[in-house]
């Protein structure tokens, strides 16, 4: 397993719509590993590929105790509508209220390839939706107004102030502070 660099706002591949997986071998599997290994150590809920550099359909989400892959996710159903705070690993510190449907319908393919469909509700509802997002080249963002999100835009860009694209992740215990 390997940690891998995270992508931040501004990179293409966050703004790309991901390729389907066409098949789940076990390069497929290593590369789901290094998603939880990166998304622990970022001390993340969830992690699209594209966020670290690969355009296609597979992320993960750790909520709790609740840990999943999905390959080609696809939200069969939603309904309701819940407001709550997101953040994203590809815009550290930045955080946000988000509407998004209250309960949905997921079906997707898990690390050995096989399909599986949950009935989500709460956070982890909320996660998927976000990590589903990204493979459309979406950012938690995009759901604001167009004023509230180029408010936070300019003051994030200006607290990044090396302009990286580019976010090293370092595990814990060895960071320096
Ligand atoms: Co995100």
């Amino acid at each position: 397993m390997a940690l891998r660099d995270i992508h931040l706002l501004g990179s293409a591949p966050l703004r790309a719509r991901s390729a389907e997986v066409p098949v789940v071998d076990d390069l497929l599997r290593q590369f789901i590993d290094d998603l939880f290994e990166t998304m622990d150590a970022a001390e993340g809920v969830g992690l699209a590929a594209n966020q670290v550099g690969i355009t296609q359909r597979v992320a993960v989400v750790g909520v709790e105790d609740d840990r999943f892959a999905m390959v080609n996710p696809v939200i069969v159903s939603a309904e309701g509508r819940a407001r709550g705070e997101e953040g994203c690993l590809s815009i550290p510190d930045l955080h946000a209220e988000v509407t998004r449907p209250e309960r949905i319908v997921l079906e997707a393919l898990d690390r050995e390839g096989k399909p599986y469909r949950r009935e989500l509700d709460g956070y982890v509802a909320r996660a998927v939706q976000h990590e589903i997002d990204h493979l459309d080249g979406i950012l938690f963002l995009d759901h604001l107004s167009l004023l509230k999100r180029e408010l936070l835009i300019r003051r994030w860009k200006k607290e990044n102030k090396g302009g990286s694209l580019i976010r090293k992740v370092v595990p814990e215990g060895k960071r320096t502070r």
